[in-house]
């Protein structure tokens, strides 16, 4: 069996059980600004998981495209990848345990043929938030799992959420038993010794945890399940690592050809960031130096070095492309449709890459120079930001070429002045969205001040905890995302629509005023995200209905606007809904 087959039979048997099947969503999230990349399948479903109706109903099933980069650097050990495939299948409000449980069950020891006695399952322990999961203990049993393969943990084990926010629950988790000795007498699935190997995780979403840590009940009990595609394959085919599986073995053995040495970790960090950075590619991503940009990037550029370490011309990259598109286009017919795209952008990064490491490299070489002289051991933070900043070099060359020489960097120091650059350059393309400064036509200007407006009347119609989650401008209409809990009513909307309108025909003028950022907030002006305003800022007034730090430009009287239409509200993320609204 390959991982298409798994695939194919995964979607093909949910749909036998009432499914229906829908596409993967893209990496790149539409609608969620809170997330580089769609991390796992429930997240583009969350607006149903909360309770909106979904046009294909109330079981779904589908593949999910995955991006997680929390461990890109333990990428070249033999089992972290950043991409990677996501089955799963979706109650919304429908079935619960009793019928999950069994369709696992069905799945893991019919379709896919796995012996009872190779699976274990883990159960929520309960604690003050939520009970002990029995049930879910029962209805393994009763399918026919051995009570010794069945452990109940807490919540570090059993309970899914994505983020710190969100609707979440108890999950039961599966694993596959390698058959490898146990690493001691307590040996079991949450030990992490490698002998058990998690495959699968259905997750009971009944609650929803809030910033400050409170759970409630959702309106509806939903079942979100995971089940990863790579995993599952190298264990069905009793491989070691996934790159041992048909979807990386062409390319591994292609690397090893034109290697001229044996590094194992180098070939395998090409292999999985080649992939990815396709994949991410395809979807419409694109380097750049914030944000999911800055995640492509370092894809590329690290892929780029390992290709330098293993000494592979990297003219070959465009063969390498295509290989790895025909490998891979069976799973993800895109990519075909993208090959030129895919290989012009990866072999323009790489060029850069190449030009930056040569101009790197001499100043890399009189940093080492001055620290040898020094008798140093460390490159300061400072200077590893320096070589990224100015050079272009990723923190993660600096320590490959720093480690080469017997050094190492700090790498916390880094981080903090990385930190504060992306803040700032965040900042600038916040302000740079918000303010039109790439388009400051007249229109884009007026929906701009519209913006402001229609936040100060959310905030009178739905309640003071309304606030801006982020907006887009164009000449012909503007879209606000806003913290909200509930579809708006008619008459919300209304009410709202009607205030604007109102103060637009009140004539009020619009004022600017630099002030203290502490002074801004006290004063109640509204921001949406304070961490990345400067010291002095901007607060723009529209009469006394609005206050916000914003960086402009702004008309300089409502009765500029026009009239205020809203077309359409929606759910765009969880907790987040937008308005879509034009000025006639
Ligand atoms: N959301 C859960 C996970 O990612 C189940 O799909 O594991």
């Amino acid at each position: 069996m390959k991982a298409i087959d798994i695939r194919n039979k995964y979607l093909k048997f949910f749909e036998s059980h009432g499914h229906k099947v829908i596409p993967s969503a893209p990496l790149i999230p539409e609608n969620d600004p809170s997330v580089l990349f769609t991390t796992a399948g429930m997240q583009p479903l969350v607006p149903y998981l909360l309770g909106e109706k979904h046009p294909e109903g109330t079981r779904l099933t589908d593949y999910q495209k995955c991006v997680r980069t929390v461990d890109i650097d333990e990428v070249g050990d033999n089992r972290h990848l950043t991409y990677f495939e996501m089955l799963g299948n979706w109650s919304l409000g429908d079935y619960f345990k009793e019928e999950s449980i069994k369709m696992s069950f069905d799945f893991l020891t019919k379709e896919l043929g796995i012996p009872v006695e190779k699976l274990s399952v883990t159960v929520f322990a309960g604690d003050e938030d939520a009970p002990r999961d029995e049930e879910s203990a029962r209805i393994w049993k009763e399918a026919g799992m051995p009570e010794d393969h069945i452990y109940y943990f807490g919540k570090d084990d059993n309970w899914w959420i994505a983020g710190e926010e969100g609707p979440c629950g108890p999950d039961t988790e599966m694993f596959y038993d390698t058959g490898k000795e146990p690493c001691s007498k307590e040996c079991n699935p949450s030990c992490g010794c490698g002998k058990y190997v998690e495959v699968w995780n259905n997750v009971f979403m009944e609650y929803y945890k809030t910033k400050d840590g409170v759970y409630s009940k959702l309106k509806q009990r939903n079942v979100d399940t995971g089940l990863g595609l790579e995993r599952m394959n190298m264990l069905l085919q009793g491989k070691e690592t996934p790159y041992d599986t048909e979807i990386f073995e062409p390319i591994m053995k292609k690397l090893s050809e034109l290697a001229k040495n044996d590094d194992i970790s180098s070939r395998r960090i090409v292999a999985e960031h080649l992939r990815s950075s396709m994949m991410i590619i395809s979807d419409g991503g694109r380097p750049s130096n914030v944000d999911r940009g800055y995640v492509l990037r370092r894809l590329i550029r690290r892929m780029t070095r390992h290709l330098n370490k293993l000494q592979i011309d990297l003219n070959e990259l465009p063969n390498l492309i295509d290989l790895n598109i025909n490998i891979l286009s069976e799973m993800y017919p895109e990519l075909e449709k993208n090959r030129d795209t895919i290989k012009q952008v990866i072999v323009e990064e790489k060029d850069k890459f190449v030009k930056t490491l040569t101009h790197g490299e001499k100043e890399f070489e009189k940093v080492i120079t001055r620290i040898k002289n020094e008798n140093l051991q460390k490159i300061d933070g400072q200077v590893v930001f320096k070589l990224y900043d100015t050079y272009g070099f990723p923190p993660e060359v600096t320590s490959d070429l720093a480690h080469e020489q017997g050094l190492e960097i700090d790498m916390n120091g880094f981080e903090k002045l990385f930190k504060e650059h992306q803040e700032k350059s965040r900042m600038g393309s916040d302000q740079k969205f918000k303010g039109g400064l790439a388009d400051q036509s007249p229109e884009t200007i007026c929906y701009h001040t519209a913006t402001h407006l229609l936040n100060a009347a959310l905030k009178i119609v739905i309640g003071k905890d309304v606030h801006q989650k982020g907006s887009n401008i164009t000449p012909e209409r503007m879209r606000f995302d806003f913290s909200c809990d509930h579809k708006l009513t008619d008459e919300e909307k209304k009410k709202a629509e009607d205030l604007v309108n109102e103060w637009i025909k009140q004539a009020l003028p619009v004022t600017v005023e630099e002030m203290k950022k502490e002074d801004a907030i006290s004063s109640g002006a509204e921001c949406m995200f304070i961490e990345k305003y400067p010291d002095i800022v901007t607060v723009y007034s529209i009469g006394d209905v609005s206050k916000e730090l914003c960086g402009g430009p702004h008309v300089k009287n409502t009765s500029e606007l026009g009239i205020f239409k809203i077309k359409k509200e929606e759910a765009s993320s969880a907790g987040v809904r937008r308005i879509k609204a034009v000025l006639e």
